[in-house]
């Protein structure tokens, strides 16, 4: 019997995979390679992201009116040729290395927020049914959360701002948990340490859960009785977490000591500075932030830009001021998922603000200067691109979800329109 030719070759030869970078000049790109670095800096250019497939004739056509060379990253195999008593022939192949594409990266991102959230959920209502804290499961999930973030914050921090109220305490401790990610990630720390501040932050008002929902749903300010009720709650979830021998002790810390102030004005204790760790501080400042930006039954929640203003006034005095200042970096003025208004009335959604770029980030415009839907178009502000009437683009002001009309998550849910190419973050 006769052996297929693609058995007969795989007989023949012993095949190595090697992934390399190779330069190479624009005019010898085809479709399908992955560019893996351009040779401007990538703020300055109309890709979303770092790394990307060139899918469509518009891609390549684009990078080569920006680049003159860029880096494509290819899967090299080395074909050798086995034959027996003679020496090895050695023939090399080259395939380009198949990478995620946008699609995939925004709905991977989704997935694993929509993941943490249901588990986040599962857990709460099993400790409310007072059944043991499981931790194996959480450990997973925050890990899934460090890879995502390391990968690409600005998708995960985008999911940040998409807030349900329906969901504010499964959201807010995901929120929590991925800010503090994020920021351990911009204060350069290790990857265990991101996996443990994670934990702390996912588990930091945990003992909520022991507060009635009478007093955490309060539309109007708390008695006195209710605000000590209310402020138990780090009592209630140190007790919790310390029933449990396998969590991170650093967990019960950041729980117990969330509120506490540098200052020593805080509660339960009114501990000074030096007995509040690191993680704690951190969790302070990501925990203050996301609930300041949150609407709920009792309050709007206030823009990022004045939430950032009231954090940098109380460095130092409520909130560690290096964690602060790096926290207010990171988020930066025109934070990605938000709403910006240019001086010409037009209206986009921020896309991403590129190290160094912070203060000219890409925008998708959506609006007209009357208000009306617009065609979904990027323009990269670090670029000083001009309006239909030649006027610089120039931005009036940021604004949340909701401002104008858009809700940025519908914009998400039905897809946008970028580059020609349709992508949705809860497709697949
Ligand atoms: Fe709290």
């Amino acid at each position: 019997m006769f052996k297929s030719a693609k058995a007969s070759s795989r007989d023949r030869y012993r095949v190595n995979k090697v992934l390399k970078r190779k330069q190479l000049d624009v005019n010898q790109l085809s479709l399908g390679m992955y560019i893996a670095e351009l040779d401007c800096p990538w703020s300055e250019s109309p890709f979303l992201f770092q790394g990307f497939i060139l899918e469509s004739q518009d891609d390549l056509e684009m990078v080569r009116e920006c680049c003159n060379f860029v880096i494509v990253e290819v899967s090299e195999e080395e074909w050798l040729e086995i034959q027996p008593n003679k020496k090895t022939k050695q023939v090399k192949r080259t395939r380009y290395a198949e990478k995620q594409n946008i699609a995939s990266e925004l709905s991977d991102a989704n997935r694993t927020y929509q993941a943490a959230k249901s588990h986040i959920k599962l857990l709460f209502s099993s400790v409310q049914l007072g059944q043991a804290l499981s931790t194996e499961e959480t450990h997973g999930v925050v890990s899934e959360c460090v890879n995502k973030v390391m990968q690409n914050p600005n998708a995960l921090l985008w999911l940040t701002r998409l807030k349900n109220t329906d969901d504010y305490t499964a959201e807010h401790s995901i929120n929590v948990s991925l800010l503090a990610i994020a920021l351990g990630r911009h204060m350069e720390m290790e990857r265990w340490e991101l996996e443990n501040l994670g934990i702390c932050a996912l588990l930091h008002d945990i003992g909520k859960l022991n507060v009635a929902d009478e007093i955490l749903n309060k539309p109007s300010p708390l008695t006195a009785a209710e605000f000590s009720e209310m402020a138990k709650h780090t009592i209630y979830a140190k007790k919790l977490l310390m029933e449990r021998s396998d969590i991170y002790p650093g967990a019960v810390d950041v729980a117990y000591n969330h509120h506490e102030r540098l200052d020593g004005k805080g509660y339960p204790r009114g501990i000074d500075a030096s007995k509040i760790s690191l993680f704690t501080r951190i969790v302070t400042i990501v925990d203050a932030y996301d609930a300041m930006t949150s609407d709920r039954c009792y309050k709007k929640g206030l823009s990022s830009l004045d939430a950032l203003r009231i954090i940098n006034k109380h460095k130092g005095t409520q909130f560690d001021a290096d964690a602060a200042q790096k926290f207010i970096a990171m988020i930066g003025l025109y934070p990605p998922g938000y709403l910006m208004e240019m001086k010409n009335g037009e209206v986009g959604i921020i896309l991403s603000h590129d190290k160094g770029y912070q203060l000219r980030p890409k925008v998708i415009m959506v609006l007209d200067k009357n208000k009306d839907p617009q065609p979904e178009n990027i323009i990269n502000l670090s670029q000083n691109p001009e309006d239909s009437e030649g006027n610089k683009y120039q931005a009036k002001g940021v604004f949340r979800s909701g401002a104008f009309g858009i809700d940025v998550g519908d914009y998400i849910n039905r897809g946008l329109k970028i580059k020609g190419m349709d992508y949705s973050m809860l497709s697949e």
